[in-house]
């Protein structure tokens, strides 16, 4: 049977990629936030994974104002790096596992999540610079990728108790799939930052290390958390954290925290990153 085994949180901020893309990771400006991700490069390469559900928003690459959906699951064998206006970044395409995610589709939407089916489309920063942070600079992803996509530029996004509730079905989902596959989730964007309007470069380092705490101190605290507080406290992307509780709900009661890392500032954002391990 297919098993969750850990969760990875991380922002995905764009200039990180560029930063890898480029060559500049001894920079003094990008060292320390790279070195961050050192241990979670050898975790990985132990842990080995087969297969990555990875949680992720759009930045109006393949969706836009025409075609918005909150939750949506990709179901083609491959995607490609989308162009975001420079170009498409130098990095692999994604292997998906079809089966698996027709598979955790079908489950989802029987079990009341009205799912969106992605059969074409083209992956942008969300979903690349956190496989890049995690992996560096392969030929070919050594993992295969599930995406799901979620609604966070748009209002209305999805609360963080849904986001929870999806993750604890995706879980039943894997679960009830046959292949004997080491699955972990991750879930990508934040910390807080704001991108444009007055408060354009807002950080808010205290409310982060409090989310970081209570991903494993006090998770139900988190569910709950209203939109306006996340608007409030963390600008106008920091929604983008909702994503986070998708994984977290996804990996149950029994976790136990492996690795954290946390930096201010990177590009427009506070970098976050934490690596959970299920313990039963
Ligand atoms: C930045 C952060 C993001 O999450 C994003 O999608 C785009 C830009 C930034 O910090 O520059
Ligand atoms: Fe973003």
């Amino acid at each position: 049977m297919a098993r969750i085994t850990a969760g990875v949180a991380t922002s995905h901020v764009p200039l990180l990629g560029v930063g890898i893309d480029q060559g500049k990771m001894e920079d003094p400006y990008f060292k320390p936030i790279y070195q961050g991700y050192e241990w979670s490069k050898k975790w990985i390469a132990e842990e080995k994974p087969d297969v990555i559900i990875l949680v992720y928003n759009d930045h109006a690459s393949a969706f836009d104002m025409n075609l918005i959906p909150t939750f949506a699951i990709g179901c083609a064998d491959e995607f490609a790096p989308a162009d975001e206006g420079w170009g498409p970044r130098p990095v692999p395409n994604v292997k998906n596992h079809a089966d698996m995610a027709w598979h955790i589709a079908q489950s989802l939407i029987l079990d009341e999540f009205d799912m969106t089916i992605i059969n074409k489309m083209d992956v942008d920063h969300g979903l690349t610079v956190p496989l890049s942070l995690m992996y560096g600079q392969p030929e070919e992803w050594p993992v295969k990728v599930i995406p799901l996509a979620v609604n966070v530029v748009t209002y209305p996004p999805p609360s963080g108790n849904r986001c929870w509730k999806l993750g604890e079905a995706i879980a039943r989902a894997v679960e009830s799939f046959e292949e004997d596959l080491n699955v972990q989730i991750w879930g990508t964007g934040g910390m807080s930052h704001q991108l444009q309007g007055p408060r354009a470069g807002l950080i808010n380092a205290e409310w982060d290390q409090k989310f970081l705490d209570d991903m494993t101190a006090d998770p139900e605290r988190l569910r709950h958390i209203p939109h306006i507080e996340y608007l409030r406290e963390t600008g106008s992307e920091g929604i983008e954290m909702v994503m986070w509780l998708i994984m977290r709900g996804a990996l149950g009661d029994n976790i136990k925290e492996l690795h954290r890392h946390f930096h201010v500032p990177a590009s427009n954002t506070a970098v976050g990153h934490l690596v959970l391990e299920k313990t039963s």
